[in-house]
């Protein structure tokens, strides 16, 4: 059987990366066609909108995606079409699983934490405005059902992939109404997952402990800009942004994408790294079924960060994106 995905190039230096973990998922036999649309500024100037309707239908149709970051423009010009695309779909899941990788200097070198971020409310309803000249109010919008949806799929998610506890993150004490119903959607779902450990924490304790000792945790349940923090912190903790994969869930549909957005600093050079958009495509192809390629190409990542000879600058090497990716297709 051939999948068809939705790839999103995606702008910046997105063709690039998402070009190599093509090569490496050809190159290893993954049995996929690709259904490639051009969304954000690529498609913006272009004439079209950020987030196309094309992108919508395919990924309806194919309900499996991956993605290249895209720009969102300072100022004006258009709101965020990463936004736009989870809460249309309802991509309600920001998973990003963070690990420690061979070979990547790094403060630790065991790191195993997942984080899971609520991706369709909060401070993200984009809804604010001047009530009174320099007086401004954001809408932080928060459902009791929307928070039970992800406290569900966040159990589910646990219990089918061996881990042990979640600890669900707040700002209760400021936020009574907004937090307080996170964390009660939370125990609620979880009543039915005894065998989960459950626990809460303030983002500032969570913060705190990050950065001295991750280990502490297991999957993290953060809202919308908790987890959009935190998921960056935590790529710091395990060699930075270029190398942490994830992926936008919802009931029906996945989008594969790197926690890094589109670095106009140096796209076009050739030089990035395009290791977080290749494991999120093994993460996509982990999600398909199709375990053992993903596993094949996992190890040849895994020999080729080992042995270091052929890193980007990045990580604290000299080799370029197209270098890395041929290093990685040799050891397959
Ligand atoms: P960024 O992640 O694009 O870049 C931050 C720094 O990390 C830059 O110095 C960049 O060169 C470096 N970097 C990022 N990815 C790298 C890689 N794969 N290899 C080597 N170095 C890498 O964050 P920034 O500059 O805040 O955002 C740029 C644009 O990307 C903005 O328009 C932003 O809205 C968008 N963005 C899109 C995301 C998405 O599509 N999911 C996520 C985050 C930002």
């Amino acid at each position: 059987m051939t999948y068809r995905v939705t790839l999103i190039p995606g702008d910046g230096i997105g063709v690039e990366v998402t070009g190599a973990t093509c090569r490496v998922l050809e190159a290893a036999g993954a049995p996929v066609e690709w259904e490639t649309i051009p969304a954000g500024m690529t498609s913006f100037e272009a004439g079209g909108k950020p987030l196309p309707d094309a992108v919508i239908t395919s990924l309806k149709r194919n309900r499996i995606g991956i993605k290249g970051p895209l720009t969102t423009p300072k100022g004006r010009g258009f709101s965020s079409a990463n936004v736009a695309l989870r809460k249309s779909l309802q991509l309600y899941t920001g998973w990003r699983p963070v690990v420690s990788l061979p070979g990547v200097k790094s403060r630790f070198s065991d790191v195993d934490v997942v984080v899971l971020r609520e991706n369709t409310q909060g401070l993200y309803s984009g809804i604010e405005h001047e009530v009174t000249p320099g007086t401004i109010v954001t809408l932080k919008v928060s459902s009791y059902s929307a928070a039970e949806r992800i406290a569900r799929w966040a159990f589910d998610y646990a219990r089918n992939h061996g881990r042990r506890r979640i600890t669900v993150c707040h700002k209760k004490s400021v936020l009574p109404l907004a937090d307080g119903a996170f964390v009660e959607a939370f125990h609620r779902v979880g009543q039915d997952f005894p065998f989960i450990e459950q626990d809460e924490a303030t983002i500032d304790d969570i913060s705190m402990g990050l950065a001295a000792d991750p280990n502490q945790y297991d999957v993290l349940l953060l809202q919308n800009l908790y987890g959009d923090i935190i998921s960056d912190l935590c790529a710091g903790l395990v060699g930075g942004l270029g190398v942490v994969p994830g992926a936008n869930v919802g009931d029906r549909i996945a989008v594969f994408e790197a926690v890094h957005g589109s670095a106009p600093d140096i796209a076009g050079q050739g030089i990035a790294n395009p290791l977080a958009v290749m494991l999120s495509g093994l993460m996509m192809l982990d999600y398909m079924g199709e375990t053992k390629i993903a596993d094949n190409i996992r190890q040849a990542v895994w020999d080729v960060l080992t042995e270091g000879k052929t890193l980007t600058g990045d990580l604290g090497g000299k080799a370029n994106t197209a270098e890395f990716t041929d290093a990685i297709i040799d050891k397959l």
